[in-house]
């Protein structure tokens, strides 16, 4: 199964996404945990973050998604995710797929702002930032939708919402 967390930048995705890979993998060890950023890394060739590095960026991620899930490998993604079509390519190709939407209001997470963007964004400094001048799209088809005020819960009360709205996974090694 592929969990994928969805949200505006500084939503919580990677902080509950983390917890959340990390109890379930107290029974099911072959689980990953595959966050946006670490993957932009990965890739080493830096797709940036306009929006055709993002699409480029998604189609990576739900291809390599695909490839762990063939193999049996569960995980939890965390990332931004603006295009409805990878989302629904997910749902089509994954033989399992879980997707919850984050939806936090944009103040809320303009106020956090852990990375800065959103001031720089605001100030005219960056460019290509979700939620002000790339539309963000709520996703259509959400398994979980997480709205105030539970999405503003402590992170800890928000895995445990997600994990006991997930699917049983096997407990396969
Ligand atoms: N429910 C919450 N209540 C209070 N603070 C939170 C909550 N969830 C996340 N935070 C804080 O907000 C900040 C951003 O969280 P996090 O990094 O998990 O966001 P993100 O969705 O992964 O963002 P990005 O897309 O930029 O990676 C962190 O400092 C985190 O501690
Ligand atoms: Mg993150």
């Amino acid at each position: 199964m592929i969990i994928w967390l969805i949200g505006l930048s500084g939503a919580g995705k990677s902080t509950v996404g983390r917890i959340v890979a990390e109890r379930l993998r107290q029974n099911c060890r072959n689980l990953v945990y595959l966050d946006g950023d670490d993957l932009r890394e990965v890739w080493g060739d830096s797709p940036g973050h306009t929006i055709e590095g993002r699409a480029l960026n998604a189609q990576r991620i739900s291809h390599l998604c695909h490839l762990l899930d063939s193999q049996g490998i569960h995980a939890v993604t965390a990332i931004l995710s603006i295009f409805p079509e990878w989302q629904a390519w997910n749902r089509a190709y994954f033989s399992r797929y879980f997707e919850i939407y984050f939806d936090v209001p944009l103040e809320t997470v303009e106020a956090r702002d852990p990375k800065g963007i959103y001031a720089a964004a605001r100030a005219g400094r960056e460019k290509n930032v979700v939620g002000i001048d790339i539309p963000f799209t709520p996703p259509l088809n959400a398994d979980l939708i997480l709205q105030p005020p539970e999405v503003l819960e402590p992170v800890d009360a928000i895995a445990n919402r997600i994990l006991d709205a997930l699917p049983s996974l096997e407990m396969a090694e």
